[in-house]
This record gives C-alpha cells, structure tokens and sequence, in this order.
C-alpha cells in the first residue's frame, strides 16, 4: 500500500513538471525575429475602433504570391499595432527552411513560426504563441495568411 501512494506522488511530481516545462517552451523565444520594417511593403490597413493595423511583408513574398508561388523561406510578415498614434505592439510572423520541425504536427503551421513583440523590440513573454497557430492555422490554404486574398489583389507601384 505504501508503496503505491509513493508511486502516485511521484507520478503526480512528474506531471507537474512536463506541465511546467510545456509552458515554459510555450512561452519562450522562438526562430522568428523582427524585421527592419523600413524595408517592408504596407499592402494592407484594418482599422477597428481605437485600433489601426498596418500589414507589411518582403517585395519577394507579394511577387510570389501574385504569381501563385509559395511564399519564400526567409520572409516575414509583420501586423503593426497602432493605438493613439503610437505602435502598441508587433505581431510577426517568418517562415524557415524546415521550422515546422520545430513543432509537432497538432500544433505545426507549416514551416511559419510567429511572434508577438513590444515596441522595444523584446518578446511578449505572456503570450502562447501557440495561440496564434492555432486561430491561423485555418488558413492553411492561403499560406496560414488573413490577408492572403488582399495581397494578391495588392497593386505594386
Ligand atoms: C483569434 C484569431 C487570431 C489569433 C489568435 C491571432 N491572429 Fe493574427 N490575424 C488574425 C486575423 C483575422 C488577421 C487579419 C487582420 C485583422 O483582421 O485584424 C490576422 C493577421 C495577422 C498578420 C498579418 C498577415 C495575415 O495573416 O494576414 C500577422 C503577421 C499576424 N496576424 C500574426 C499573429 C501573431 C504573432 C499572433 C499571436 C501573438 C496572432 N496573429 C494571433 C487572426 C488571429
């Protein structure tokens, strides 16, 4: 008897700690990174009350798109969050040579990862970014973009 209780806390023990390390990765920096967004093109606004949101990626990611072609490794798409004229945050997302690896398959959205950054340039350390991969994920059709159809309407001047 004694030694089931035993086993039952410690089995308890190690659930507790899978629970914790499984938030923690969560939680942590992944590959994506934040783009000089000078460099970007602004193709798309989504304005909702006091929200103003500019929509941006690489000259090569709208090309692809346009001609039907998966958008290239390398590229980052990037949402700024503007409240009362000022950036409140950044949302990014990159795609990498093989970064769905990094993932397993419930959670993968193809080789983009995604990012939530303060406009100082640090990572959200609150944010799951899991919880982006999955409201995107029903996008998988159109490169796990929203604005996927925008961007091939998107003329470039
Ligand atoms: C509940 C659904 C949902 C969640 C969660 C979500 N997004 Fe989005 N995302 C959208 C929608 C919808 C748009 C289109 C713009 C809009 O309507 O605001 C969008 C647009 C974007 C875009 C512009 C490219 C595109 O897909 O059109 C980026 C970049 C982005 N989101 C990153 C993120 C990041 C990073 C997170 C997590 C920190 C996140 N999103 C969480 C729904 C979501």
């Amino acid at each position: 008897m004694h030694h089931v209780f035993k086993r039952i806390s410690c089995l308890a023990a190690m659930v507790g700690v899978i629970f914790l390390v499984g938030w923690r990765v969560d939680a942590e920096p992944n590959r994506t990174t934040l783009p000089d967004i000078a460099t970007l093109v602004h193709y798309s606004t989504v304005t909702r009350g006091e929200v103003t949101e500019h929509i941006m990626t690489t000259p090569q990611a709208i090309e692809a798109v346009k001609n039907g072609q998966p958008v290239p490794a390398g590229s980052h798409f990037v949402l700024v969050d503007y409240r009362d004229n000022k950036v409140f945050r950044y949302f990014v997302m990159e795609k990498g040579q093989g970064w769905g690896a990094d993932y397993d398959e419930n959670r993968r959205t193809g080789d983009w990862q995604f990012q939530w950054f303060k406009p100082d340039g640090t990572i959200n350390l609150a944010e799951n970014t899991a919880r982006c991969q999955a409201c995107h994920s029903s996008r998988a059709d159109r490169e796990f973009l929203y604005t996927f159809n925008e961007l091939r309407r998107f003329e470039v001047d």
